[in-house]
């Protein structure tokens, strides 16, 4: 009897911890990403030689004039200004974590962070920050964001004449890895890629690493390839009236550039055989020809969607498809990853439509629209961001006209 009654409290107290448990995460959920050393603190600029105004990305252009004009068109001179990260920033509580990655030095925040709180890293403890200089934090992931460590210019060159210190990188792709992984292990992330997780989806489709608790090292930077897909090559001077090197273009383009997107994608619409002679069949494939990440990769809220549509003689839908190419993800209670619907490298992925050829009203037309969505509209009303420009653009359509009487 007292066993029984024993062993009832035990199950019992067992059953209270994990609803409690449940609710606690259900009401503060988990923090989405491990803070790892890559990016835990900001960059020290401490050990700086020049003034500091010299650190600017309108410095460095005074004499790297075609990069600087580069760069100011690209999305990481926006990093901090970027009307949809301001939102979002607001909206997840303006952690201090966000700008290690979207203002990374340390003149570029208005606090010192002196250490931390908690064993996660999220919690820094913060001091005023007698260097911090606005203007610069306007320039987002500026010229030294990437390229300035312990006092010194990274660059791939080496020993060229330079008026500032230069030291010489084993590969320009070891750059990108301090914002655009986020590495480590911990039991309650089972994400099979990590948020804006684009390095590790290429270790992942090159078989590298077996897709656990979304940890991951990444072995060789350098067969990576960011640097060569999203710098494009160039014969150029790097200063006006210097020697033609071979140099890379600071462009960067990604989702917010619709000539990129549909670069890494090829798209065919036909006709295909189908199941029955009475019948008629058509087919989408999609296959990624031009990235070596998932297409699309990046932050979870970017998605591509289909649409397949028979139409009759006045352009109504007899019958319509919709898929979406995304990744879906379970935030609360835990963490999990759903289902993953985007494009890995190479994988053709075919949406069929298939139909009666005769039936009433005559089937007319088919068609075939594709687009990317930069986030969707549901997490855009969510967070209030009020946007000027468009959140999604087609990258694809074709209108297959039948022919009458079959
Ligand atoms: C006073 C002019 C001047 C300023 C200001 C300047 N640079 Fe340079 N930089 C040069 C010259 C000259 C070279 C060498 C060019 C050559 O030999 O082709 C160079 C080379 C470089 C290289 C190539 C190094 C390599 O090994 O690949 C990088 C990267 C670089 N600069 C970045 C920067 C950054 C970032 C800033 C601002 C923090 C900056 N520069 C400011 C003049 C300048
Ligand atoms: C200091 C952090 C940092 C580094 C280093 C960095 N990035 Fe980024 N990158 C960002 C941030 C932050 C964004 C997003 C900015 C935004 O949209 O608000 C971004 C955006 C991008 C985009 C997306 C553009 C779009 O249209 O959405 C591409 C492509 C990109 N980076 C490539 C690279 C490559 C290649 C490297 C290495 C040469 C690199 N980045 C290094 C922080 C970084
Ligand atoms: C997101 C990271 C990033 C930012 C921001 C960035 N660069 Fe670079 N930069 C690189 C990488 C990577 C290379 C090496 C490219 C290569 O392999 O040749 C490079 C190369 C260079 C070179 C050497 C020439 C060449 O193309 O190899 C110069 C000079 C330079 N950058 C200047 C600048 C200046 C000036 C700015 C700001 C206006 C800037 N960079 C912003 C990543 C960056
Ligand atoms: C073989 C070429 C190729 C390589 C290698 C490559 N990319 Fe891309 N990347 C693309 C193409 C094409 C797109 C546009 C389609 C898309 O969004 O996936 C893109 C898009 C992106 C975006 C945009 C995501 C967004 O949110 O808008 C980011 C960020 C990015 N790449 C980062 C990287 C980084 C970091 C690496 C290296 C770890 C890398 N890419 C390697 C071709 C490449
Ligand atoms: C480890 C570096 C890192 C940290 C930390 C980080 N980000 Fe980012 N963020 C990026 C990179 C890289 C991109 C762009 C590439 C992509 O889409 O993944 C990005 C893109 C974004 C975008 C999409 C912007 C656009 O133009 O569509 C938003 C919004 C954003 N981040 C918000 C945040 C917020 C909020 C935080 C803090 C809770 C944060 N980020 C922390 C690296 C980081």
């Amino acid at each position: 009897m007292a066993m029984t009654r024993k062993r009832g409290l035990i199950v019992g107290a067992g059953i209270a911890i994990v609803a409690v448990f449940l609710g606690w995460r259900l009401v503060r959920p988990m923090d989405i990403f491990v803070v790892t050393k890559n990016f835990e603190r900001p960059i020290d600029t401490g050990k700086l030689a020049p003034p500091p105004e010299a650190l600017s990305a309108s410095a460095c252009g005074a004499c790297h004039q075609a990069i600087y004009a580069e760069w100011k068109t690209s999305i990481h001179s926006r990093a901090w200004t970027d009307p949809y990260f301001r939102v979002d920033w607001k909206f997840d509580g303006a952690q201090q974590i966000c700008k290690n990655c979207h203002i990374p030095l340390d003149r570029q925040q208005e606090h010192k962070v002196l250490g931390f709180r908690d064993a996660e890293k999220l919690k820094p403890i913060l001091a005023d920050n007698p260097d911090f200089d606005p203007k610069l934090q306007h320039e987002g992931v500026t010229c030294a964001a990437c390229h300035f460590k312990d006092g010194k210019i990274l660059g791939v060159h080496g020993d060229l004449d330079a008026p500032h210190p230069v030291e010489k990188l084993a590969d320009a792709n070891e750059i990108c890895l301090r914002c655009h992984i986020v590495q480590g292990a911990r039991w309650d992330t089972f994400y099979r890629y990590p948020p804006c997780g684009t390095a590790a989806e290429i270790e992942a489709g090159a078989g590298r690493w077996q897709g656990r608790s979304g940890e991951l090292t990444v072995r060789n930077a350098s067969e990576l390839g960011c640097v060569q897909c999203h710098m494009p090559a160039v014969e150029r001077a790097l200063v006006e009236g210097g020697r033609i090197r071979h140099a890379r273009r600071h462009l960067w383009r990604g989702g917010h550039d619709p000539a990129m997107v549909k670069q890494g994608l090829d798209i065919r619409f036909a006709e295909t055989g189908a199941d029955a002679a009475d019948r008629r069949a058509f087919a989408l494939t999609l296959t990624n020809v031009g990235a070596a990440h998932f297409l699309p990769t990046g932050t979870p809220d970017r998605y591509l969607s289909v649409r397949l549509r028979v139409l009759d003689r006045d352009g109504h839908a007899l019958e319509e498809q919709r898929h979406s190419l995304k990744r879906t993800t379970m935030w609360r209670p835990f963490i999990v990853d759903l289902w993953d619907t985007r494009l890995p490298r190479g994988q053709p992925r075919t949406y069929r439509i298939e139909f009666p050829a005769a039936s009433k009203p005559a089937p007319a037309a088919v068609e075939a629209v594709v687009r990317y969505h930069l986030l969707d509209e549901a997490r855009r009303a969510r967070i209030g961001y009020a946007n000027a420009e468009p959140i999604a653009y087609e990258v694809f359509r074709s209108r297959i006209a039948l022919a009458r009487g079959l």
